[in-house]
């Protein structure tokens, strides 16, 4: 029989070998679990401690784990956030609307196709959508899932999409070289240097398209990418505003209604 303080000892031992565990497998175990569950899956961390408790692990351990999980998730914002579109795109049921994009298809409704810049294109709803209609596209994404599904949806509709994994931090998005730049629902931060690289990509006569959620809150800390109140009328003010609205609609990623602001703009043409 082994005695109350060897038995102390024991754990003290074994929690000291936790301790020293690497956190980049704590991590990578994490995050290859989390890349199997279902799209529903949102409170990944407790999720995955709840199933740590269940599979009969160590509860010192799981503390452990949680503690690492969770720094490394503020410092891996990131590798967490392409880790949720990978999901997104990779689900038999897309949480979004896969149909184009409402203000889209209106806005070239009257414009004969030329060259299309897709910018996170994401599965291609929107990018395959002008492709059929005889535009020129070309989309990029950083998520290879989506960039994966974009190119099988254009296959089956018979169209040609030039389809590319990218970053925009590395994106060439070029000088006066596209008629159409669509911003649906991106994450391009809504600031130099972004903004001046899509102005200078249009051709004179090209059209901007932008919709998204906006941002309410006016917080220094919202999400880059959501335009606050007339914000697109600033940025893009150089343009012509062929159409701007600030509405509570039913987005296109969301389940419920937000405020949406949208905008259809052309670059005026040389004098
Ligand atoms: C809300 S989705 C919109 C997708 C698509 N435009 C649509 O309307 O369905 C945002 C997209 O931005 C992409 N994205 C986010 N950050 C990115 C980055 N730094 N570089 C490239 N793509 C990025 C994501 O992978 C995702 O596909």
């Amino acid at each position: 029989m082994l005695g109350r303080s060897r038995w102390l000892c024991i754990a003290a031992l074994v929690s000291i070998a936790w301790c020293a565990a690497d956190p980049e497998t704590v991590w990578r175990e994490y995050v290859d679990w989390y890349r199997r569950q279902p799209v529903s899956v949102t409170d990944a961390r407790g999720r995955y401690l709840e199933h740590l408790r269940a599979s009969g692990k160590d509860p010192q351990e799981i503390e452990e784990r949680g503690r690492i999980i969770e720094r490394l998730s503020r410092e891996r914002r990131d590798e967490l956030q392409l880790l949720f579109f990978d999901r997104t795109y990779a689900s038999q049921t897309p949480r979004f609307n896969a149909a184009p994009n409402a203000l889209l298809v209106e806005a070239v409704r009257e414009r004969p196709p030329g060259k299309a810049l897709d910018v996170h294109m994401g599965q291609g709803r929107n990018a395959v959508y002008l492709a059929s209609l005889g535009w020129d596209v070309t989309g990029f994404d950083y998520s290879e899932e989506g960039v994966r599904a974009a190119r099988l949806a254009a296959q089956k509709a018979g169209v040609k999409l030039n389809a590319v994994v990218a970053r925009h931090e590395e994106f060439d998005f070029g000088t006066r070289r596209w008629d159409l730049v669509v911003l649906s629902y991106t994450w391009l931060p809504l600031r130099s240097p972004y903004v001046a690289k899509i102005l200078a990509s249009l051709k004179p006569g090209g059209l901007l398209v932008f919709e998204h959620m906006m941002d309410e809150s006016g917080s220094e800390t919202a999400a880059p990418w959501l335009p606050r109140p007339n914000q697109l009328l600033e940025l893009f003010g150089s343009l012509r505003i062929l159409r701007y609205e600030d509405v509570r609609a039913q987005a296109d990623w969301s389940w419920r209604p937000e405020r949406i602001a949208r905008l259809v703009a052309e670059k005026p043409r040389l004098p």
